[in-house]
């Protein structure tokens, strides 16, 4: 191992599956001057794919080492890792972490602690595991011209409905396969129900209009409640079924942010990002679009990412949050969406009434829709109100 005075030192905390991809792509980049000096890991009598005698139980031998410049956190548990990151920060470490939940809900804490101990935390994977896309957002975007920022986000669930559309594979089975690869939270119904998604979205959020706010403030509907009946929909008028976070500004300068699943058509640069790829695309004011593309989840993708912004500590990148200094957005739901709304009979009448103008409704023996226009405060309570209601937007 490199120990001379240039090499970084890191604490890795988790060797699970990104842990152990990151253990990997380290032993495979030479050129790279950092060394693993430990990992702090929960259960020691857990059988891992090596055993290494850098393994710890007690994270003090990370925190209280002197020499460890840097502080990798890649744990499941989004409150341990929290505390880890607010310790870490306390002891003058840098923090790399993919932790998006944990991103999310202390986002604003975040920006805090890294003014007062003037130490940087860098979460490159925790978006779209190998897509560059905080780093483009924080160098090339950093002007107001960003208009909009939208795209699948979520591996696991774009892995799930590109199955069921392809393979006709049953969305249990494919879920069961998005976890045997890796893809999914050890908590499914983070991907499923659209949370990973959001929080990815709260992510880009601050680096692309420096607007800050907490998960419950944003609507996230996922694809759990899709049903055979839009599976058929989409299918016969050569739909694909996505789900897509966006972000835009308005005319009034405010931004509108959300999670959806969507109908996307052949035309659309998302409709061919399949399986447990990503794909975002930036509109800029005058030019046009640029469209991200990439692996969305998985060990080695994530692994690269939080390695890229190892290697950027080398250099003391740090990000700068840009927008947040120069105007305020605050959110708005005052915006109209044509959606997909699928109901049960006997809702019928009081589904009926949140639709500002309803366009085509369609009713069988077993289920119903209606497309029409609703505005998003109002889709944020008929969700409260009706959680199971699947909901597709179809602008
Ligand atoms: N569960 C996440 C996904 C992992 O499927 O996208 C990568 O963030």
């Amino acid at each position: 191992m490199n120990t001379d005075k240039r090499t970084l030192n890191i604490g890795l905390f988790g060797f699970g599956c990104v842990g152990y991809g990151l253990y990997s792509v380290i032993g495979k980049t030479p050129g790279l001057k950092v060394n693993i000096k430990r990992i702090c890991i929960r259960d020691e009598s857990k059988e891992r794919p090596v055993k290494l005698p850098l393994f710890t139980a007690d994270k003090y031998k990370i925190l209280d080492d002197p020499d460890i410049q840097v502080v990798v956190e890649l744990i499941d548990d989004a409150d341990a890792a929290w505390e880890i990151t607010q310790l870490a920060l306390r002891k003058g470490k840098a923090v790399v972490t993919a932790n998006k939940k944990m991103l999310a809900e202390h986002m604003e804490e975040i920006l805090e602690l890294q003014k007062i101990h003037g130490r940087p935390v860098l979460y490159e994977g925790a978006v779209c595991a190998s897509i560059p896309i905080i780093r483009n957002l924080e160098e090339y975007y950093d002007n107001d011209l960003l208009q909009k920022i939208e795209g699948i986000v979520n591996g696991s669930t774009n892995y799930i409905l590109s199955k069921i559309n392809k393979d006709n594979t049953t969305y249990l089975n494919a879920l069961q396969e998005a976890q045997e690869l890796g893809y999914a939270e050890s908590n499914p119904l983070l991907d499923t129900g659209g949370f990973d998604a959001k929080y990815k979205l709260l992510i880009l959020l601050a680096h692309a209009f420096g607007t800050i706010v907490k998960p419950e403030e944003i609507l996230n509907i996922g694809i759990q409640n899709l049903g055979d009946l839009e599976i058929q929909f989409a299918r016969e008028k050569g739909y694909k079924i996505k789900l897509i976070a966006q972000a835009y500004r308005n005319e009034d300068e405010t931004v509108t942010a959300f999670v959806a699943p969507q109908f996307v058509k052949p035309h659309q640069q998302l409709y061919a990002v399949d399986d447990v790829y990503n794909g975002v695309i930036a509109e800029s004011a005058f030019s046009e679009n640029q469209f991200f593309y990439g692996r969305g989840a998985g060990a080695f993708p994530t692994a690269s990412a939080v390695l890229s912004d190892i290697s950027a500590l080398t250099y003391q990148y740090k990000y700068e949050y840009k927008k947040m200094k120069q105007i305020h957005y605050p959110i708005s739901t005052d915006v109209t969406l044509t959606l997909f709304v699928r109901f049960s009979q006997e809702h019928e009448k009081s589904i009926a009434g949140y639709f500002e103008k309803i366009e085509e409704t369609y009713s069988n023996r077993n289920s119903q829709f209606i497309i029409g226009k609703m505005q998003l405060g109002k889709l944020k309570q008929l969700k409260e109100t009706y959680p199971e209601l699947s909901v597709i937007v179809a602008n």
